[in-house]
C-alpha cells in the first residue's frame, strides 16, 4: 500500500502552484493532462490532476514543500521517452515537467566539464560540446528527444557504452531538490571523491524516486577524430552472439558493437522506407561494429583484423559504410528499431543483460521460449555489453503490463537471464512495469536497504511513489 492518494490534491493547492510559477505554467486542461498521461511505455495512460512547469530549483522546492505537507503524489518527467513507465503519473496528483529548465549553463574547457540543467535534450548537449572538440558519449537511441535529466534518472546507456561507459561514468555532481523541499548538492566538481557516501552515484539510476535534479555537472573527454563502421551479416544468430565476445577476447574494444536480428532489420527498413541494407533469405542477423580514435591507419588495421577474425564464422560479405551519409543511414536503422517494432504490435522492449560471453545462451533460450509459448520474438541491442533487447508479440495483446499470460513468459525470460548471471534491466530501469519481476533479482536485505534509503530521502513517499518497489509487500 502506498501512503499517498490522488484525492489529496485540492483547488487550493493548484492556486498555490499558480502563485509560485505564474498561472501560465500550471495546467489542468484536458489536452495537456492527456499529453502528459503517457510516455513511450506500451500503450499505458494515467491522467495527472495537474501539470506544472517550473523554471528554477527554488520553484521546484516551493512546489515540493506543498506536496510534502499535504501528501500529494508528484511524478517528475523529462522528455517522456522512457520505456519502463518511470514518468507515468499512476497515482494522479502533480506531474512536474523539467522542460523549462533547459539551459546549458557552462562548458568548462579548462577542466573538461559541462554544467547543465536537466531539460536539455541529450543530442543538443552533445552537439554543443562537440563544437569545442569535446565528447559526452552516452547516446541512447532517443537522444534526439530525451532529456539529460531523464538520462540521469535511468542511468542510460546506448551503443557507445561498450567503450565509453554509461551516464554514471560521467556524472560528477548534482544539484537536487529533495521531496521535503531542501536543495542539496550531492558531491563536488572533481574527478575523485571519497568524502562520505557517494550520493551522486546513488541518485544516478534512482528513477526520479529520491529527488528532482535541477543542475548536473558532467565530465567530458576529447572528441575522437575518426570512426569507421562496418556491417557483418551472419547466417546463424547464435554465432553472431559468439563472435561478440571473441572480438573482445582478441583484444579489440569497438566503440559500438550492436546486434540486429534479421526481422528487426526488416521491420525497421519498412518503417523508415530504407533499402540501405539488402535483406537476404540466408541472413539471420547482423553485427554493427564501429571503431574510433585519432589514427586512421590504426583504425583501418583494427577493422581488417576484426574482419579476418570473423571469417571463422559463417558470415556473408562485409559492408563498410563509406561516408557520413551511409553511416547515418545504418545508425538510423538501428536507432529506430524500437519505434518500428512498437508500431506493429510488439510489446515493451525488454532490457535483458548477461555477462557478455553468455549472450549465445541467452539468445538460444529466448528463441526456445518463443517456440514454447507460441510468441513471435525479435531481438536487437547492445551485444558488446551483453545487453539484449527482446520484444514479443502475440496478436491482439498490445501490452505486457497487467497481462497474465505475457507476464508468465516474461518471468521465464527473466529467470533465464538471472540463471545466466544477468539482470532484468541494463538501461531502461524498473519503473512501474518491471516492478513485479524484481523478486527474481532482489533479496529481502536488498529491498530493506532500498526502502530505508527511499524513506531517508522522501519520508512521506510523495515522489514517484510505487516506482521500482512498493514500500510494503
Ligand atoms: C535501443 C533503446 C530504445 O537500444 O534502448 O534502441
Ligand atoms: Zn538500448
Amino acid at each position: 500500500m502506498e501512503k499517498t492518494s490522488p484525492s489529496a490534491l485540492g483547488v487550493e493547492h493548484i492556486e498555490a502552484f499558480k502563485e509560485i510559477l505564474g498561472a501560465q505554467y500550471v495546467f489542468v486542461d484536458e489536452e495537456t493532462l492527456n499529453y502528459y498521461s503517457h510516455d513511450e511505455t506500451e500503450n499505458l495512460h494515467y491522467l495527472p490532476q495537474v501539470v506544472v512547469k517550473p523554471r528554477t530549483a527554488q520553484e521546484v522546492s516551493a512546489i515540493l514543500k506543498i506536496c510534502n505537507a499535504h501528501l500529494i503524489p508528484v511524478t517528475p518527467r523529462g522528455g517522456g521517452t522512457g520505456l519502463s513507465g518511470g514518468a507515468l503519473p499512476h497515482l494522479g496528483g502533480v506531474l512536474l515537467s523539467t522542460e523549462r529548465m533547459n539551459s546549458i549553463l557552462q562548458i568548462d574547457e579548462r577542466n573538461l566539464q559541462v554544467t547543465t540543467e536537466p531539460g536539455v535534450i541529450t543530442e543538443v548537449l552533445q552537439e554543443a560540446v562537440k563544437e569545442k572538440k569535446l565528447f559526452y558519449p552516452p547516446d541512447p537511441s532517443s537522444r534526439g528527444s530525451c532529456f539529460i535529466g531523464g538520462n540521469i534518472a535511468e542511468n542510460s546507456g546506448g551503443p557507445k557504452a561498450v567503450k565509453y561507459g554509461v551516464v554514471k561514468d560521467y556524472v560528477l555532481n548534482l544539484e537536487m531538490v529533495l521531496p521535503t523541499g531542501e536543495i542539496i548538492r550531492t558531491g563536488s566538481n572533481v574527478l575523485k571523491n571519497v568524502t562520505g557516501y557517494n550520493l551522486t552515484q546513488l541518485v544516478v539510476g534512482s528513477e526520479g524516486t529520491l529527488g528532482i535534479v535541477t543542475k548536473i555537472v558532467l565530465k567530458l573527454i576529447p572528441l575522437p577524430t575518426f570512426e569507421l563502421l562496418m556491417l557483418v551479416p551472419f547466417r546463424d544468430l547464435e554465432q553472431a552472439g559468439e563472435a561478440v565476445s571473441a572480438i573482445f577476447r582478441a583484444g579489440f574494444t569497438p566503440s559500438a558493437m550492436e546486434l540486429m536480428e534479421i526481422n528487426a532489420l526488416k521491420f525497421v527498413s519498412k518503417f523508415v522506407d530504407s533499402t540501405a541494407v539488402p535483406i537476404t533469405d540466408d541472413t539471420a542477423a547482423h553485427l554493427i561494429i564501429e571503431v574510433d580514435g585519432n589514427n586512421m591507419d590504426v583504425l583501418m588495421s583494427e577493422m581488417e583484423s576484426i574482419g579476418n577474425l570473423l571469417t571463422q564464422y559463417d558470415i556473408g560479405e562485409i559492408y563498410f559504410a563509406e561516408d557520413a551519409a551511409q553511416k547515418t543511414e545504418l545508425w538510423k536503422l538501428r536507432r529506430r528499431a524500437a519505434e518500428a517494432v512498437k508500431s506493429i504490435g510488439f510489446t515493451i522492449e525488454e532490457d535483458t543483460v548477461v555477462p557478455r560471453a553468455e549472450l549465445p545462451a541467452l539468445i538460444k533460450g529466448v528463441k526456445a521460449l518463443g517456440v514454447k509459448h507460441d510468441f513471435e520474438v525479435v531481438c536487437y541491442g547492445h551485444a558488446g555489453d551483453g545487453n539484449l533487447h527482446v520484444r514479443i508479440r502475440k496478436q491482439g495483446i498490445p501490452n505486457s503490463y497487467g497481462n497474465e499470460p505475457m507476464n508468465k513468459v516474461l518471468r521465464e525470460l527473466f529467470e533465464l537471464v538471472h540463471s545466466l548471471g544477468g539482470t532484468i534491466s541494463a538501461e531502461h530501469g524498473i519503473g512501474l512495469i518491471q516492478k513485479s519481476f524484481t523478486d527474481i533479482v532482489f533479496d529481502k536485505a536488498n529491498l530493506r536497504l532500498m526502502r530505508a534509503i527511499k524513506l531517508g530521502f522522501d519520508p512521506n513517499n510523495i515522489l514517484n511513489a510505487g516506482k521500482i518497489f512498493d514500500l510494503a509487500d
